[in-house]
Formats: structure tokens, C-alpha cells, sequence
């Protein structure tokens, strides 16, 4: 952990961050061990280019600080809000911040916490830190890999699991509850990384579709965008299945989906541009002639975020290095009718990408993996 706040430091100085400000998220946890809840009492680590770190919390949460393995300088309140103010002003005495800019997440700080952090040091501005943040976690070590590798694990037997139970008839959310309950008897912490998508029929053209009471029937496709959390870390994986016979064409497109997550998978190795992979998925689809149904992007970064960097598009020119994952999760959706994607979680190594993901991926009649 120790070892961490340093290289955030480094960073700070390299993006010319003289200070930065996060509450509750994945990246408070990476540098201190430590969970919060995001609610309506602020929690926020205060780090300084210098290395000096400061932390405001509700009195609540100081037994949490027995078990971090750094020493943090803590400043709690209590459950009376006007004691908030003077706790966030002693972290600013102890750090002496004179900079006039603090960096903060900005996909995750709030208005609330920037009010006390105002207070605390007068003319203050604020800077978005992502990117350099970024850098902090965008390389995963051996032992971050490890976790996303049992992710995956744990995802896949879910499936299983649920697949075994599906019959014609059920609807979108019975099937969605069923693989929940299966991802945490396969040993997923509690808190899922995304809740699970599942669509038939028709619903599977939309790629961000919500479960509902639509219900399965002969010649529907059926999709389900899913994943595990092991210790923090995520799996993120969509296999599409058919129930009967379906419509030739949506079988022709699952062979050209097929095709271009392959062609994403085996694009490079360290070294290459994000943007190389994406360009090598989306070239399939498009030579197949659907280039105007592949809607999105093909990949994201992925760890203790469901999506952070490196993300997988086009113009990417950021240099993928060993260690760096993300999704290779390319898609064709033709409203109206049905879609299909298929979703694999990747290692970047010198040689190539290594799958963590590995169940099959071709679309596959559903009857095969059903038990009644
Ligand atoms: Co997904
Ligand atoms: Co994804």
C-alpha cells in the first residue's frame, strides 16, 4: 500500500497534480485497503504531491482504520453536520495545502464533498485527476490478475449453474434473478459488478438491455451480459445462446460475431495501439457487410471498474503494455429482430492477449446446456 502512494505521488508530479481529493471508490480502496460506503457523509482522502495524506470520515467508520495496513492521519465528525466543516479545516492544518488546485475523480466526486473541501481551503479550484489516476491502476499486478482470473471462474460456473434451470417460458427477470443467486453460491462478493443482462428474442438488439417480463420462446436468441466480483476485482462476459430454430440470418451474423471477437483476441501483443484492436474486430463485421450494426465500441479497460481504461475504440492511440485488460466484446443488433455479442476479458502479455475467459463462444442451442 505504501508502495502505491508512492507511485501515485511520482504520478502527481509527472500530471503536475499538486494535491488530490477522492471519496469512496475503487481507487480510495486500492491506495488504503479500505471500503466505504458512498452516502450522504463524506469520506475523503486527501493526498499531497509531497506524499503527506490526510483522511475525513464519520466517527462511525474509525474502527475501519485498526485494520489498514498504512498510517493515515484521521479527522472524524460526528453525526451532527456542523461538526463536518472543522474536521475537513484540521486535515487541511495538517497538510498546509497552499496550491490553489486539487484533482479530483470525476466520474465520482460529488458536489457535497466539494462544498467542504471549498470551505476547508479557501480559493480552491478543482481539476479532473482521471487520467493520471488512470495510470495508478491501468497495469495489474500478478496477484490483481489472479483475482480477475477467479472472477471469471465464478461467472462461468454461474451460467452454468443457471443455464442447466432454463425452460421455454420463464421471463427475462426470472432468469436474471436465477444467475445472481448462482454468481454468489460460485463465490462472487456480494456487490456484482454490473446487474446481469439478459434479453430474448427481439430485446437482444438493444446491447443495454434491462430484464423484463418478456418470455422465452422457440426461435428466440438469448443473450446475457454478466459478471463476477473476487476480492474487488470484476469479470465482465456475454455468451448469446438460441432456443429452436432461429432465423437463418441471426445464426449468419453469430458466425461474423464469432469471427470478430477472434480477430479482436488475436490482433496484437504489447506494444500495439488500443485502437488496433478495435480496428481489427470492427474490420469482420464490416467487410460481412454490418458495419452499421456493430454500434459501439469495441472493448473497455477492466478491473476493479466494470469500465475504466484502456477503452477498446477506433482512435485510441494509447500503447497497450503487459498487464493491461479489457474486453474484446464486439456486436451486431438488428432492431427489430435480435443481436449478438460475445464478450471475452483479456490479459495484455508480450506475446499476445491471454483470454480469462474461456466457456465456448460460439452461439450455441440452448437445449444443450438445459437439463430438463
Ligand atoms: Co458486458
Ligand atoms: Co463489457
Amino acid at each position: 500500500m505504501q508502495e502505491r502512494i508512492k507511485k501515485l505521488t511520482k504520478l502527481m508530479g509527472e500530471f503536475d497534480l499538486p494535491g488530490i481529493a477522492l471519496n469512496p471508490g475503487p481507487t480510495l480502496t486500492y491506495l488504503t485497503g479500505l471500503e466505504f460506503h458512498l452516502m450522504e457523509r463524506p469520506t475523503v482522502l486527501l493526498i499531497t504531491v509531497e506524499g503527506k495524506t490526510a483522511l475525513v470520515l464519520p466517527a462511525l467508520e474509525v474502527g475501519k482504520l485498526a485494520s489498514m495496513p498504512i498510517k493515515i492521519e484521521a479527522f472524524n465528525y460526528s453525526d451532527d453536520p456542523a461538526t463536518r466543516s472543522e474536521a475537513f479545516v484540521r486535515a487541511a492544518e495538517l497538510l498546509n495545502f497552499s496550491a490553489k488546485e486539487l484533482g479530483v475523480e470525476a466520474t465520482r466526486m460529488r458536489y457535497l464533498e466539494l462544498m467542504y473541501l471549498g470551505d476547508a481551503f479557501p480559493e480552491l479550484g478543482f481539476l479532473d485527476a482521471s487520467a493520471c489516476l488512470a495510470e495508478l491502476r491501468i497495469v495489474k499486478d500478478e496477484d490483481e490478475q489472479g483475482k480477475m482470473r477467479q472472477a471469471a471462474v465464478i461467472a462461468q460456473n454461474a451460467l452454468l449453474a443457471t443455464l442447466k434451470d432454463i425452460k421455454a417460458g420463464m421471463t427475462e427477470v426470472e432468469v436474471a434473478n436465477q444467475l445472481m443467486i448462482q454468481l454468489l453460491r460460485a463465490g462472487s462478493d456480494p456487490s456484482l459488478p454490473f446487474a446481469p443482462i439478459v434479453a430474448f428474442g427481439e430485446n437482444t438488439a438493444d446491447p443495454h438491455s434491462v430484464p423484463s417480463g418478456r418470455r422465452l420462446k422457440p426461435g428466440d436468441l438469448l443473450l446475457v451480459d454478466w459478471g463476477a466480483s473476487y476480492q474487488g476485482y470484476f469479470s465482465d462476459i456475454t455468451r448469446t445462446f438460441t432456443l429452436g430454430e432461429v432465423d437463418p440470418e441471426l445464426q449468419k451474423i453469430g458466425e461474423i460475431v464469432l469471427r470478430a471477437n477472434l480477430a479482436g483476441q488475436t490482433a496484437g501483443c504489447a506494444g500495439i495501439e488500443a485502437g488496433a484492436v478495435d480496428r481489427a474486430a470492427r474490420a469482420v463485421i464490416t467487410d460481412a457487410g454490418y458495419g452499421h450494426a456493430f454500434i459501439h465500441r469495441t472493448g473497455h479497460g477492466l478491473g476493479m471498474e466494470a469500465h475504466e481504461e484502456p477503452y477498446i475504440f477506433d482512435t485510441n492511440p494509447r500503447i497497450l503494455t503487459s498487464g493491461m485488460t479489457f474486453t474484446v466484446e464486439p456486436g451486431i443488433y438488428l432492431p427489430g429482430k435480435g443481436g449478438v455479442r460475445i464478450e471475452d476479458d483479456m490479459v495484455v502479455t508480450e506475446t499476445g492477449f491471454e483470454s480469462l475467459t474461456d466457456m465456448p463462444r460460439q452461439v450455441l442451442p440452448l437445449e444443450a446446456f438445459m437439463e430438463n
